[in-house]
């Protein structure tokens, strides 16, 4: 999604800063990239199509280097190729206002033709240049520029998080919100506005995030915020604890196989302090955890995308197993535009590593319109998922930077697991003794996933990339809590290497997809000892007899002696085996990624947090 950076500086050089907070939010992914300046009075914009390697060529033309009030932008095209002429920020026809945006005008349109009738040109194809002409529109009545944007954006449908920047005799930086995310921290050196906390990090850790409908003024050293009603407000700060330098490189080839080492880390991140062996219980702060509200859960309904999606999906056989109570799990962009059939002792879980996902907050608001309340797995404490809902269990798996989620997914795993041993305590489904043995069993898991991803395991997956790069295709399979694993294998090689795969439940092989085996289709059968272990034997043998080669994942001997070959994973308790089996998929997509010499980090058409439909 679209990055969004301003500066508002006491003295110094925002340029630099920009430039440094665009690399930061690269990682989200874009196609185009641009600076708006005040030079003195002036809004000077450079802007370009791709990387911004293209865009500090243009600033090597011309000296700007006094400016000290901007905003930057790096673009995700949704309305216009990405071009010179589309990307931001977008000015009026008179050059006196810049904006930024990221999110969609859903009556851009209707406002374009509008502004082309009262003679206004427009140079771009986006939805945003039309913001720019609205705000000047209300400036020419005099009003101050908050109240302007304020007013234009009263006259536009849809969502925004968009800086606007105006220059001559009193130059202001001002921001607003409503869906995507924009944040903000006032220090002495000036005061700093962004799309995502992690490009405000290495100017203050004390994040202001804005509320839908919330316009924000920043000066020097300060900012003011008023809400949709116009009444100036205190939103309150949110520290943030992250390591600045969590966004770094750090000397790996990729954020992806940095965060894939990150995920034993994780593992214990997510449980510290939430784990007392020795009671058998799990603790989790903050609301919606009391043994009476968790008694009080009829049926739970998961809601996410992509790969939170597949760990809501082993989610529902953990709180099943573990609790007693019964799960759906739907795809947000589904459920949203479904009428589901709700009871208010539904509990509509959200699954996201960003908290921003468009369709995840959409479907969960309507959760809650249905009078569900709403609990948020996530990793992004100042997200609007964990604002908006009732309780959330953050999954402490620190910035994730690779397109391809890694780390967040082991960490939303562990986070619903402890919530389903939490609820089964609280539920008396779950006895003290029960409980403690789980819990030990997750205790075993951190050093299984360190050596899931060691040297040799590495290289032996490594190998396994190199044979099979080449097959047409992959068909992943799974049973019970592997099922999800199985559909994760194939999101992450799809996304990264553009490869075609698909994730099965193996026991549907038989009902067509068994047509597609042939020697130039791997199957990846994820295999673990446990209640269904001889079916997924038989799926093995069911390919094999058709000539399909098969790589065997899993603790299970039987099926790794049938299988052409094999990835040996430490045996853990039944609903941990997911978290094992999916380390070795994760290498497998990215060494074969890294074969066809793709982009592991910035994987074509994706963006890291999808906060538009
Ligand atoms: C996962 O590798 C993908 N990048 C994507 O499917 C992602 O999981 C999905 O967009 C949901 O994002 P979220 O977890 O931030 O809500």
């Amino acid at each position: 999604m679209c990055g969004i950076v301003g500066v508002y500086l006491r003295q110094d050089a925002c340029l630099p800063i920009l430039v440094a907070g665009l690399r930061v939010l690269e990682y989200r992914g874009y196609d185009s990239v641009g600076v708006g300046v005040l030079q003195g009075p002036e809004v000077v914009v450079r802007k370009r199509a791709g990387r911004i390697e293209e865009l500090e060529k243009a600033l090597g033309q011309g000296d700007l280097s006094d400016a000290s009030i901007g905003i930057g932008h790096s673009r995700w095209a949704t309305h216009g190729a990405p071009t010179d002429d589309n990307a931001h920020p977008h000015t009026d026809v008179a050059g006196r206002v810049a904006v930024v945006h990221n999110g969609i005008i859903e009556n851009y349109l209707e406002m374009r033709r509008e502004l082309e009738e009262k003679g206004v040109v427009l140079s771009s194809e986006t939805d945003t240049e039309i913001i720019a002409h609205l705000i000047a529109e209300e400036l020419d009545c005099g009003v101050a520029l908050d109240q302007a944007v304020h007013r234009a954006l009263g006259r536009l449908q849809g969502y925004y998080a968009l800086a606007v920047l105006i220059g001559g005799d009193r130059p202001q930086l001002v921001c607003a919100r409503k869906g995507p995310p924009i944040c903000v921290t006032a220090t002495e050196q000036g005061a700093f506005l962004a799309s995502d906390a992690l490009a405000l990090l290495p100017h203050g850790r004390e994040i202001v995030f804005l509320e839908d409908g919330d316009v924000a003024v920043l000066a020097p050293a300060s900012i003011t915020v008023r809400d949709a009603d116009g009444r100036v407000v205190e939103r309150p700060a949110r520290r943030i604890d992250w390591d600045a330098q969590a966004s770094d490189k750090g000397g790996w080839p990729h954020y992806m196989l940095k965060e894939i080492h990150e995920q034993a880390d994780v593992v214990g991140r997510c449980s510290k302090g939430r784990v007392n062996l020795a009671r058998g219980a799990v603790e989790l702060g903050g609301r919606g955890f009391t043994d009476h509200e968790l008694r009080k859960i009829a049926r739970v309904q998961f809601l996410a995308c992509g790969t939170a999606l597949h760990a809501a999906l082993v989610g529902r056989y953990m709180l099943e197993g573990l609790a007693g109570i019964a799960s759906d799990v739907d795809f947000a962009s589904e459920f949203r535009y479904r009428q589901p059939v709700l009871s208010p002792q539904t509990l509509a879980i959200g699954v996201s590593q960003s908290g921003e996902t468009a369709d995840t907050l959409a479907a969960l608001r309507l959760a809650k319109e249905l009078g569900c309340s709403q609990l948020a797995i996530c990793n992004s404490i100042g997200s609007s998922m964990v604002r908006e809902a009732d309780s959330s269990i953050l999954i402490e798996a620190g910035p994730e930077i690779g397109v391809a989620s890694t780390k967040a997914f082991i960490g939303m795993l562990v986070a619903v697991y402890l919530f389903a041993i939490r609820a089964g305590r609280a539920r008396g489904v779950l006895s003290e003794k029960a409980a403690r043995g789980r819990l030990e069993e997750l205790h075993k898991v951190r050093p299984y996933v360190e050596r899931l991803y060691g040297e040799d395991m590495s290289a032996r997956v490594e190998g396994l990339a190199r044979r099979h790069v080449k097959a047409k295709g992959f068909l992943f399979i799974g049973r019970g809590v592997n099922y999800p694993i199985a559909l994760e294998g194939a999101l992450k090689l799809k996304e990264i290497s553009y490869k075609h795969a698909e994730g099965y439940p193996a026991g549907e092989m038989k009902h067509g997809p068994i047509a597609m085996i042939e020697p130039e289709m791997t199957t990846v059968v994820l295999a673990s000892n446990d209640a269904v272990a001889s079916k997924v034997r038989q799926n093995i043998e069911q390919v094999r007899a058709r000539g399909g080669p098969v790589i065997c994942v899993g603790s299970d001997a039987e099926s790794m002696a049938v299988a052409d070959e094999a990835v040996e994973v430490p045996e853990v308790g039944p609903w941990l085996s997911p978290l094992l089996n999916v380390i070795p998929l994760q290498l497998f997509s990215y060494f074969i990624a890294r074969e066809l010499g793709c982009d592991i980090d910035k994987p074509r058409n994706l963006a890291k947090s999808v906060t538009v439909e």
